[in-house]
């Protein structure tokens, strides 16, 4: 509370007069969330989570920040900096059972900038103790049809340099819900090859989706290449309906039926609830609340078994049961997610922002050999800010074009502004390798060339 205003004090007057006048018995409630894997049982894995796009109906920054809330402010308003980790973080020291996991490095890296030493402390900790989990772990959740390969790994590189240097891990699971369709390429080169054990993810065909439900095959060993057979394999897992809580749209009015229903299309007895949408847990501690309710009562019940879990936990479980996953071997496109409403459109819009994307993408690729040759200059121009702006215009509300106009044009400013920056590491490493300047400038030059005749 910032300050105590007379009319808020006033309604604090009436609360306590009308608190004394009719007691009403609500007591603390210690609710038992312990639980953890029960083998034989249906496991229902509680996994909280937050989808937060890197700009769509608004900017990055005004996501982050949680202004221009004139549009869509249904749950898009709110902001993702600050309040929404603080408000996690604490919901976590208060109860060690309880788990989340965050996606995008966009913005996780900017609140971590903004720490202090003793939040870093604290993060920290519930990171090594894997009670917060960094996965994905890309600076945003990359389209997979309308992004070049290159570029896909590059966005990706940055987020995953910064875990390793920062916690010292690597993320284990691939978790891209909200791209419209899937390639073969994330299989097995965004995901086997990255090093992750699963890859999550919630948009394919409406037909094989409810197929794949029938004949219990939502969850399934990919083949992304051929080339590389099943050495580039991943487990792979695909919701049965999106990533919010299920069945579609309930926010802990508990359908007793959903765990049962959702166990006699998934194969082995462990079946994961995502628990959040897209900016969820702005107050983290309603849904925790909710979730220890949840877990509490249902295992009092005893017919299931609910417990807090994270992607990685749920991935082990799956792994330990000694199932035969059914095979996919090409892509998930296009994706339909109803009669006739094809998402193909996508794949050819804004051209003039992809061409852009993809001339600044091999602009980025060599500005940064001439900058390794040249020895890079922290203080100096970088190509960093060009990479910053790349990795986020990999979005799949960015290069695909399905932001609004404003936050397109948002996208295309960064971009210019870091190809300003990149020109100077340009020209100046182009004029040192060719001898131009003698001086200071060109201070450690990695190599030198010869001409060789
Ligand atoms: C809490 O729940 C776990 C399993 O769900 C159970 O083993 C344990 O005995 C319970 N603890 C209490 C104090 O009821
Ligand atoms: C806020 O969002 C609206 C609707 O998308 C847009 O027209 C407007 O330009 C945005 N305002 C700013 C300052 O970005
Ligand atoms: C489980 O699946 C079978 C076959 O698809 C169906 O007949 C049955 O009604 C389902 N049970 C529940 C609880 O949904
Ligand atoms: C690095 O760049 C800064 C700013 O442009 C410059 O002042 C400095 O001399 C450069 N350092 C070296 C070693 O060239
Ligand atoms: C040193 O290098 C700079 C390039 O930034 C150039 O403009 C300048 O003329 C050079 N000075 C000398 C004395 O060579």
């Amino acid at each position: 509370m910032d300050s105590l205003t007379p009319s808020s004090l006033l309604h604090l007057v009436i609360f306590f007069f009308a608190a004394s006048w009719y007691p009403v018995k609500s007591e603390y409630i210690a609710y038992n969330t312990t639980a953890g894997i029960v083998p034989g049982k249906i496991n229902v894995h509680l996994v909280p989570h937050s989808h937060d796009d890197v700009g769509w109906l608004k900017t990055v920054d005004q996501y982050y920040v949680g202004s221009n809330n004139s549009i869509q402010c249904k749950f898009r308003c709110r902001s993702v900096r600050a309040e929404r980790v603080d408000s996690v973080v604490s919901a976590l020291l208060e109860d060690k059972n309880r788990k989340f996991f965050y996606v995008e490095q966009a913005f996780f890296q900017r609140w971590w900038r903004q720490q202090s030493n003793a939040i870093k402390k604290i993060v920290k900790r519930l990171i090594s103790s894997a009670q917060l989990e960094l996965i994905n772990g890309g600076m945003c959740m990359h389209d997979e049809a309308a992004a070049h390969y290159i570029d896909m790994i590059d966005q990706t590189t940055l987020g995953h340099l910064f875990i390793k240097q920062e916690f010292g891990l690597i993320p284990r699971i691939g978790w891209q819900i909200d791209p419209f369709g899937h390639s073969a390429v994330q299989a097995y080169l965004l995901s086997a090859q990255v090093g992750f054990d699963a890859l999550y993810f919630a948009r394919i065909d409406y037909q094989d989706r409810e197929e794949r439900k029938d004949l219990k095959n939502l969850e399934i060993f990919w083949w992304g290449s051929k080339t590389f057979g099943s050495s580039a394999d991943i487990f792979a897992g695909i919701f049965p309906v999106n990533y919010e809580p299920p069945p579609g749209g309930f926010y802990f009015e508990v359908n007793s039926d959903s765990p049962v229903v959702q166990a006699n299309i998934t194969r082995t007895n462990h079946i994961m609830f995502t628990m959040g949408t897209d900016f969820m847990y702005q107050y983290a501690n309603s849904w925790y609340r909710e979730m220890d309710k949840f877990i509490h009562y249902v295992n009092q019940d005893g017919r299931v078994n609910a417990l807090y879990s994270t992607p990685s936990i749920y991935t082990d479980a799956k792994y330990l049961e000694n199932e035969v996953w059914p095979l996919k071997v090409d892509d998930f496109f296009p994706y339909a997610d109803g009669p006739n409403r094809y998402w193909t459109g996508y794949f050819s819009s804004r051209p003039a922002f992809k061409r852009y994307v993809r001339v600044l993408s091999a602009y980025y690729v060599a500005a940064r050999q001439l900058e390794f040759f040249n020895g890079r200059n922290n203080s100096g121009p970088t190509t960093d800010s060009l990479g910053d702006a790349l990795a986020i215009a990999q979005h799949h509300d960015a290069v695909s074009g399905t932001e609004k106009q404003h936050v397109a044009n948002d996208y295309a400013k960064r971009l210019s502004m870091g190809y300003a920056e990149t020109e100077k590491v340009v020209s100046l490493s182009l004029g040192c390798l060719a001898g131009q300047f003698s001086n200071s400038t060109c201070y450690n030059p990695a190599m030198n060339f010869e001409q060789v005749y």
